[in-house]
Protein backbone atom coordinates (compact mmCIF):
# COMPACT_ATOMS: atom_id res chain seq x y z
CA UNK A 1 0.00 0.00 0.00
CA UNK A 2 1.23 3.62 -1.03
CA UNK A 3 0.12 6.89 0.30
CA UNK A 4 -1.02 9.61 -2.07
CA UNK A 5 1.13 12.54 -1.45
CA UNK A 6 -0.81 15.49 -2.23
CA UNK A 7 1.47 18.14 -4.16
CA UNK A 8 2.82 20.60 -1.46
CA UNK A 9 2.53 17.93 1.37
CA UNK A 10 5.44 17.99 3.81
CA UNK A 11 7.76 14.64 2.97
CA UNK A 12 8.12 12.54 5.99
CA UNK A 13 11.63 11.52 6.63
CA UNK A 14 13.51 9.54 8.70
CA UNK A 15 16.78 9.76 9.54
CA UNK A 16 18.56 6.47 10.32
CA UNK A 17 21.67 6.37 11.95
CA UNK A 18 24.32 4.35 14.23
CA UNK A 19 27.63 3.07 15.04
CA UNK A 20 30.15 1.63 12.55
CA UNK A 21 28.59 -1.72 11.20
CA UNK A 22 25.25 -1.89 13.73
CA UNK A 23 23.30 -2.43 10.27
CA UNK A 24 22.26 0.34 8.97
CA UNK A 25 22.89 -0.56 5.65
CA UNK A 26 21.09 -3.69 6.15
CA UNK A 27 17.89 -1.68 7.68
CA UNK A 28 18.37 0.37 5.02
CA UNK A 29 17.76 -2.72 2.41
CA UNK A 30 14.84 -3.81 4.34
CA UNK A 31 13.28 -0.89 4.10
CA UNK A 32 13.95 -0.22 0.64
CA UNK A 33 12.39 -3.62 -0.02
CA UNK A 34 8.91 -2.29 1.29
CA UNK A 35 8.81 0.84 -1.30
CA UNK A 36 11.01 3.01 1.37
CA UNK A 37 12.61 6.22 -0.39
CA UNK A 38 16.55 5.57 0.91
CA UNK A 39 19.11 8.31 0.45
CA UNK A 40 21.96 7.23 1.69
CA UNK A 41 25.22 9.77 2.85
CA UNK A 42 27.46 7.23 2.71
CA UNK A 43 26.78 6.92 -1.33
CA UNK A 44 26.53 10.62 -1.78
CA UNK A 45 30.06 11.14 -0.15
CA UNK A 46 31.85 8.42 -1.94
CA UNK A 47 30.17 10.26 -4.95
CA UNK A 48 31.66 13.35 -3.98
CA UNK A 49 35.26 11.73 -3.79
CA UNK A 50 35.00 10.37 -6.78
CA UNK A 51 36.95 11.05 -10.37
CA UNK A 52 35.97 14.51 -11.10
CA UNK A 53 33.51 14.67 -7.76
CA UNK A 54 32.15 18.10 -6.71
CA UNK A 55 34.40 18.24 -3.45
CA UNK A 56 37.43 17.26 -5.26
CA UNK A 57 38.66 20.66 -6.20
CA UNK A 58 38.13 22.08 -2.33
CA UNK A 59 40.20 18.77 -1.47
CA UNK A 60 42.55 19.48 -3.21
CA UNK A 61 42.83 22.77 -2.51
CA UNK A 62 43.18 22.02 1.01
CA UNK A 63 45.50 18.90 1.50
CA UNK A 64 47.29 19.39 -1.71
CA UNK A 65 47.78 16.94 -4.95
CA UNK A 66 49.36 14.27 -2.79
CA UNK A 67 45.94 12.98 -1.86
CA UNK A 68 44.20 13.02 -5.26
CA UNK A 69 45.23 10.01 -7.46
CA UNK A 70 46.20 10.29 -11.18
CA UNK A 71 42.75 9.38 -12.48
CA UNK A 72 41.37 12.46 -10.29
CA UNK A 73 39.58 10.72 -7.77
CA UNK A 74 40.45 11.26 -3.38
CA UNK A 75 42.72 8.66 -2.53
CA UNK A 76 40.60 7.24 0.02
CA UNK A 77 43.52 4.66 1.92
CA UNK A 78 45.92 7.89 2.31
CA UNK A 79 43.19 10.32 3.69
CA UNK A 80 41.81 7.44 5.90
CA UNK A 81 45.47 7.18 7.73
CA UNK A 82 45.52 10.71 7.71
CA UNK A 83 42.32 11.40 9.66
CA UNK A 84 42.76 8.41 11.43
CA UNK A 85 45.36 9.96 13.73
CA UNK A 86 44.98 13.87 12.81
CA UNK A 87 41.58 15.20 14.62
CA UNK A 88 42.47 18.80 12.98
CA UNK A 89 42.60 17.07 9.83
CA UNK A 90 39.09 14.86 10.34
CA UNK A 91 37.32 18.24 10.90
CA UNK A 92 39.15 20.10 8.06
CA UNK A 93 37.73 17.46 5.35
CA UNK A 94 34.24 17.23 6.95
CA UNK A 95 33.76 20.67 6.95
CA UNK A 96 34.52 20.52 3.04
CA UNK A 97 31.92 17.43 2.46
CA UNK A 98 29.06 18.04 5.09
CA UNK A 99 27.54 20.82 3.33
CA UNK A 100 27.85 19.39 0.07
CA UNK A 101 26.30 15.97 1.24
CA UNK A 102 23.33 17.86 2.61
CA UNK A 103 22.71 19.82 -0.62
CA UNK A 104 22.61 16.45 -2.42
CA UNK A 105 20.55 14.93 0.04
CA UNK A 106 17.87 17.99 -0.79
CA UNK A 107 17.71 17.51 -4.33
CA UNK A 108 16.97 13.67 -3.53
CA UNK A 109 14.51 14.58 -1.51
CA UNK A 110 12.91 16.35 -3.62
CA UNK A 111 13.46 13.56 -6.55
CA UNK A 112 11.78 11.24 -4.14
CA UNK A 113 8.49 13.23 -3.53
CA UNK A 114 6.08 10.54 -4.27
CA UNK A 115 7.11 8.42 -2.09
CA UNK A 116 5.33 7.30 1.65
CA UNK A 117 8.25 8.17 3.17
CA UNK A 118 12.02 8.22 2.67
CA UNK A 119 14.70 6.63 5.02
CA UNK A 120 17.79 8.42 5.46
CA UNK A 121 21.08 6.86 6.47
CA UNK A 122 23.18 9.36 8.23
CA UNK A 123 26.07 7.82 10.20
CA UNK A 124 27.20 11.60 11.49
CA UNK A 125 23.56 12.48 12.62
CA UNK A 126 24.58 13.03 16.16
CA UNK A 127 27.24 15.15 15.27
CA UNK A 128 25.05 17.02 12.27
CA UNK A 129 22.51 19.87 13.37
CA UNK A 130 21.65 20.67 9.82
CA UNK A 131 20.40 16.94 9.33
CA UNK A 132 18.65 16.77 12.51
CA UNK A 133 16.73 19.39 11.16
CA UNK A 134 15.85 17.62 7.64
CA UNK A 135 14.38 14.78 9.43
CA UNK A 136 10.98 14.33 11.41
CA UNK A 137 11.94 11.26 13.25
CA UNK A 138 15.52 9.90 14.24
CA UNK A 139 15.79 6.00 14.30
CA UNK A 140 18.66 4.51 16.04
CA UNK A 141 20.11 1.14 14.83
CA UNK A 142 21.76 -0.37 18.09
CA UNK A 143 24.15 -3.10 19.02
CA UNK A 144 26.53 -4.37 21.42
CA UNK A 145 29.68 -2.91 20.95
CA UNK A 146 31.52 -6.85 20.94
CA UNK A 147 28.88 -7.34 17.76
CA UNK A 148 29.67 -4.01 15.72
CA UNK A 149 33.53 -5.52 16.19
CA UNK A 150 33.12 -8.93 15.18
CA UNK A 151 30.73 -7.70 11.86
CA UNK A 152 33.12 -5.20 10.87
CA UNK A 153 36.34 -7.10 11.03
CA UNK A 154 34.37 -9.99 9.55
CA UNK A 155 33.34 -8.20 6.88
CA UNK A 156 36.38 -5.90 5.75
CA UNK A 157 40.07 -5.86 6.47
CA UNK A 158 39.82 -3.67 9.55
CA UNK A 159 41.54 -5.20 12.57
CA UNK A 160 40.18 -5.49 16.13
CA UNK A 161 42.38 -2.28 17.21
CA UNK A 162 41.02 -0.57 14.13
CA UNK A 163 37.80 -0.73 14.79
CA UNK A 164 37.81 -0.08 18.23
CA UNK A 165 39.38 2.96 17.47
CA UNK A 166 36.73 4.49 15.37
CA UNK A 167 34.08 3.60 17.63
CA UNK A 168 35.69 5.73 20.25
CA UNK A 169 36.06 8.77 18.22
CA UNK A 170 32.14 8.14 17.02
CA UNK A 171 29.40 9.62 19.55
CA UNK A 172 28.98 7.29 21.99
CA UNK A 173 26.20 5.14 22.48
CA UNK A 174 24.19 6.21 24.87
CA UNK A 175 24.12 9.58 23.44
CA UNK A 176 23.08 8.64 20.58
CA UNK A 177 20.37 6.16 22.15
CA UNK A 178 19.20 9.62 23.21
CA UNK A 179 18.32 11.31 20.30
CA UNK A 180 16.53 8.46 18.79
CA UNK A 181 12.64 8.29 18.79
CA UNK A 182 12.81 4.86 17.35
CA UNK A 183 15.44 2.24 18.26
CA UNK A 184 15.97 -1.23 16.21
CA UNK A 185 18.15 -3.78 18.54
CA UNK A 186 19.97 -5.86 16.30
CA UNK A 187 21.99 -8.02 18.47
CA UNK A 188 19.49 -11.53 17.56
CA UNK A 189 19.50 -12.18 14.02
CA UNK A 190 17.79 -11.51 11.06
CA UNK A 191 14.52 -12.75 11.88
CA UNK A 192 14.19 -10.27 14.54
CA UNK A 193 15.94 -7.41 12.54
CA UNK A 194 13.08 -8.34 9.81
CA UNK A 195 10.23 -7.98 12.33
CA UNK A 196 11.30 -5.20 14.04
CA UNK A 197 11.75 -2.90 10.20
CA UNK A 198 8.38 -4.42 9.24
CA UNK A 199 6.34 -3.02 12.31
CA UNK A 200 7.76 0.62 11.97
CA UNK A 201 6.99 0.25 8.00
CA UNK A 202 3.81 0.41 9.48
CA UNK A 203 4.22 3.03 11.66
CA UNK A 204 6.07 4.99 9.03
CA UNK A 205 3.63 4.41 6.50
CA UNK A 206 1.24 6.14 8.57
CA UNK A 207 3.41 9.10 8.90
CA UNK A 208 4.03 8.24 13.01
N1 LIG B 1 21.57 -9.28 12.80
C1 LIG B 1 22.69 -9.57 12.13
N2 LIG B 1 23.22 -10.80 12.21
C2 LIG B 1 24.34 -11.11 11.55
N3 LIG B 1 25.04 -10.26 10.76
C3 LIG B 1 24.57 -9.03 10.62
C4 LIG B 1 23.38 -8.61 11.31
N4 LIG B 1 23.15 -7.32 10.98
C5 LIG B 1 24.15 -6.95 10.15
N5 LIG B 1 25.00 -7.97 9.93
C6 LIG B 1 26.23 -7.95 9.10
O1 LIG B 1 27.14 -7.07 9.76
C7 LIG B 1 27.86 -6.28 8.81
C8 LIG B 1 27.62 -4.82 9.11
O2 LIG B 1 26.28 -4.48 8.77
P1 LIG B 1 25.95 -3.20 7.90
O3 LIG B 1 26.89 -3.09 6.75
O4 LIG B 1 24.49 -3.20 7.61
O5 LIG B 1 26.29 -2.07 8.99
P2 LIG B 1 26.45 -0.51 8.79
O6 LIG B 1 25.94 0.11 10.04
O7 LIG B 1 25.85 -0.09 7.51
O8 LIG B 1 28.05 -0.36 8.73
P3 LIG B 1 28.90 0.94 8.29
O9 LIG B 1 28.91 1.82 9.49
O10 LIG B 1 30.26 0.42 8.02
O11 LIG B 1 28.23 1.54 7.10
C9 LIG B 1 27.37 -6.72 7.45
O12 LIG B 1 28.27 -7.66 6.93
C10 LIG B 1 26.01 -7.35 7.73
O13 LIG B 1 25.67 -8.32 6.79
MG1 LIG C 1 26.67 1.02 5.88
Amino acid sequence: MSLIREPGQKLFVVGLTGGIGCGKSTVADMFAKFGAGIIDTDVIAHRLTQSEGLAIPAIRAAFGNAYIKDDGALDRDKMRALIFSDAAAKLRLELILHPLILEQAKTQLQQLHSKSYIIIVVPLLPESPAFQQLVQRVLVVDCATDSQVDRVVGRSRMSEAEVRTVIAQQTPRAERLKLADDVIRNDAGMDSLAAQVAALHECYLANL
